[in-house]
């Protein structure tokens, strides 16, 4: 069917809506029971089965016979639309009730044109960009038959060790919130069924970030107060913009592996949030009960999992295995089988897969990294770049003055590593190098590259295959002193040196925890030989999580980090070099100074000698590098005139420097006293300005008892009687400008001392 079809076939739809009787019939949630009444148990069971698509995992069956016996309600990993459309006859076709299937793929940021991955994208405090460019995502990605993405992942995580870092927001629920709920609206448009939206995925629930020692997979301990208060913010945002499902976490949550989880699934997700999606379970994560030692065999994790509130086995075929005997021996009802089944097809019914099942193959070509997706992948790359240091106004450098150019290191022009993990499965991405990205943006400038030295994992996952990462054959000694020299040599014979140092795209992502922050490889021997030329150095920081650049600040007069920026990396980042953009991006995370002040997060408690905070270790200071909420930009700003008024805190910003850009003006409470000890700062608002030389803009920010609640295990949801808040508002979490203010009984902004149980813990399960 064609585009225009599409819409043709819609229109006729929404006409017949107008009659009250067939509006009935197209209740999805009507649609859904009534279709169930006509299923066999077998048939209900195939809903609830997630099969893959991939020869990754071994199945005696093919996925075309798995969907012909209808034991397939949703198939992964596909992501082209020819093996889409293929299975889908298959399940249109060729079953008894006709049902699609659903086609989930990890569309992370960005199907054919790459965005910044999603911490960088965090990173642009740029809500609205980060749901435009989901859009984006959602609109190629269903161009090419997928229809279902495992995004956004919503972990709040703490810890640089850990490599899923990158694909979060970062360590504060508040931004983590407003970043979740905009990949939702991006995603899953105005309402799930539009022909350019795809059903959202928010993951991984509930704690996975908390991993000990950012070991992933890890067991997590989270107190309930750190649950409600950081962990479930972003989830609940989520499922406020209207999520479709969830997706449960592998880890263990206080010993209870997520993903039989009732207190999580049911308690949490479904009685206290109403949620009413479904939840599919991580990748084998069902089958892994048994390795957790939690179920005693396979049909016992079916039986836990399905319990506890999984609607769809992902990957492992557990539940295809074991419901069926389950509810025959009379362990499980059918009717909770039902109740499993009933949220997936309502779900394909508003996705209207039942009229639109297939992809239409002739919007690819058109769709796929159109050039106005590019643009925006350009301006989301220059967004969410963060200036860490700028020392003598070094950047931005002028196009004529910088003749000539050395670009030097091993991920200036890696296509592969400057798209960062998760790039999608299975479409082929290209990105602009930055020597490229160079020549292009400032064509007069004459540019020579040389990578100097090359970057190895030590132990290679079953990512570096499955993503297609190049190959890792490192060069033999001869060949690897002579790349280094030609660097060196090359930083001689230049004006100016644009370094580009950090970690490969695997190094973080799944199953990729570091023990170090250190620069992998020889390239911090590389930079120290480089800045020993006495060349001006910029260096550009290519990684998904923090590394340790103590000596980079000591030494190197202007550091920018770009993440990894995707598609449009060397153009982006060349922009941003020669102030054609404005750096503006902040840190969504803290940045350490070295791995052993790992987890680091700036909303700590205060505790005994605070004015020692900072001289906690002996051997240097325990503050970070750089704070949360960090960054820099070619222009100055002031902040002034903090007022606080009931239910609104405002602030006015004066761009006082020469040139345009952008500020990001944050605002922090602490309460000072109250029934639970609460953290020294925390982010309750936020504004991106662009602001012209000398323009001031007066910004607002809503204060009232959404921002002051929170949880405690003894009070529940909760706003405190009569307690002091103090309020900073500034460019960073250190931001000094401050006033305060009493929470009073009597001002209805602030609803004192009534506990608000909308939030409410059930009990934990004993
Ligand atoms: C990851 C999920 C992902 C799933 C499917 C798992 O290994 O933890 O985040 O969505 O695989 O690819």
């Amino acid at each position: 069917m064609s585009y225009l079809s599409y819409f043709a076939a819609g229109a006729a739809v929404a006409a017949i809506l107008v009659a009250p009787e067939v509006a009935l019939a197209q209740n999805p949630d009507r649609r859904a029971a009534e279709l169930l009444r006509k299923m066999t148990l077998d048939e209900k069971i195939g809903q609830l089965t997630q099969i893959g698509g991939l020869a990754l995992v071994p199945d005696p069956l093919t996925p075309e016979q798995r969907v012909h016996n209808a034991q397939a309600g949703s198939i992964l990993w596909l992501s082209d639309p020819v093996s889409v459309n293929r299975l889908q006859h298959v399940a249109v076709d060729q079953t008894r009730l006709h049902i699609p299937l659903l086609f989930g793929l990890d569309v992370i940021h960005g199907f054919k044109t790459v965005f910044p991955i999603p911490i960088a994208m965090a990173a642009s405090w740029d809500p609205a960009l980060v749901e435009r460019a989901q859009a984006v995502a959602a609109k190629e990605s269903r161009a090419a038959g997928i229809n279902w993405t495992f995004a956004p992942m919503v972990d709040i995580a703490r810890d640089p060790r850990w490599g899923r870092l990158i694909e979060g927001a970062g360590e504060d629920p508040y931004l983590g919130s407003a970043i979740a709920a905009a990949q939702v609206r991006g995603l899953q448009g105005a309402e799930l069924g539009g022909p350019d939206s795809v059903l959202a995925c928010a993951k991984h629930f509930a704690g996975y970030g908390a991993a000990e020692a950012g070991r992933d997979y890890e067991a997590a301990y989270i107190p309930d107060e750190l649950l409600w208060n950081v962990y479930f913010p972003p989830f609940k945002a989520a499922l406020d913009a209207g999520v479709g499902t969830f997706m449960s976490a592998y880890m263990d949550l206080n010993d209870v592996p997520a993903t039989g989880n009732a207190f999580l699934l049911t308690d949490v997700l479904r009685n206290d949030w109403g949620f009413k999606g479904f939840v599919v379970s991580d990748a084998f994560a069902v089958r892994d009960l048994v390795t957790h030692g939690f179920a005693s065999d396979p049909r016992d994790a079916a039986y836990r999992a399905a319990t506890a509130g999984v609607n769809m086995d992902m990957a492992s075929r557990t539940y295809l295995d074991n419901l069926a005997g389950l509810v025959k021996s009379g362990q499980i009802p059918e009717a909770a089988i039902d109740k499993m089944v009933l949220p997936i097809l309502a779900t394909k019914f508003r996705m209207g897969l039942f009229e639109h099942p297939y992809a239409d193959e002739s919007r690819m070509a058109a769709v796929l990294g159109a050039p106005e997706h590019m643009r925006l992948a350009r301006v989301a790359a220059q967004r969410s770049a963060v200036l860490l240091r700028n020392e003598g106004h070094l950047l931005p450098l002028t196009k004529d003055a910088a003749k000539s150019i050395a670009v030097i290191g091993p991920l200036a022009d890696s296509e592969f590593d400057l798209l960062g993990a998760w790039q999608a499965m299975g479409v082929k991405s290209t990105a602009v190098g930055l020597p490229q990205g160079i020549r292009d943006v400032a064509p007069g400038v004459r540019v020579e590259f040389a990578q100097g030295v090359e970057i190895h994992k030590t132990y290679p996952s079953m990512f570096d295959g499955l993503m297609g990462g190049p190959p890792t054959v490192p060069w033999p000694e001869e060949r690897a002193a002579g790349e280094f020299q030609k660097a060196v040599d090359l930083a001689k014979r230049s004006d100016i040196v644009i370094l580009t140092l950090g970690e490969l795209a695997l190094m973080s992502g799944e199953l990729a925890t570091q023990s170090t922050l250190d620069f992998p490889g020889k390239q911090q021997q590389l930079m120290e030989a480089i800045v020993a030329t006495g060349k001006p150095v910029v260096l550009v920081l290519v990684t998904g999580r923090p590394l340790d650049i103590r000596w980079a600040v000591a030494h190197v007069p202007a550091i920018l980090h770009v993440w990894h920026p995707g598609s449009e990396a060397g153009h982006a980042i060349a922009d941003l070099l020669f102030g054609d953009a404005e750096p503006g991006g902040k840190l969504p995370i803290t940045w350490p100074r070295q791995v052993g002040q790992a987890p680091i997060y700036y909303a700590h408690n205060l505790t005994h000698q605070p004015e020692n905070q900072s001289r906690r270790a002996w051997n240097e200071e325990s503050t970070p590098l750089f704070p949360f909420g960090y960054g820099l930009s070619y222009t100055t700003f002031r902040f002034s005139d903090l007022q606080v008024k009931p239910g609104e805190v405002t602030v006015t910003i004066e761009n006082t420097g020469n040139r345009a850009g952008d500020e990001v003006a944050q605002l922090y409470i602490h309460q000072k006293s109250g029934s639970i000890s609460r953290p020294v700062r925390e982010l309750k608002g936020f504004r991106r300005v662009s602001l012209a030389p000398h323009e001031k803009e007066t910004v607002r920010f809503p204060l009232g008892s959404q921002e002051l609640t929170y949880w405690s295990s003894a009070l529940r949801k909760f706003v405190e009687d009569a307690t002091q808040i103090d309020i900073w508002v500034g460019d960073d979490s250190n931001a000094a400008l401050h006033a305060d203010f009493t929470v009073a009984h009597s001002t209805s902004a602030y609803p004192a001392g009534k506990p608000d149980n909308s939030m409410q813990s059930p009990p934990r399960p004993q």
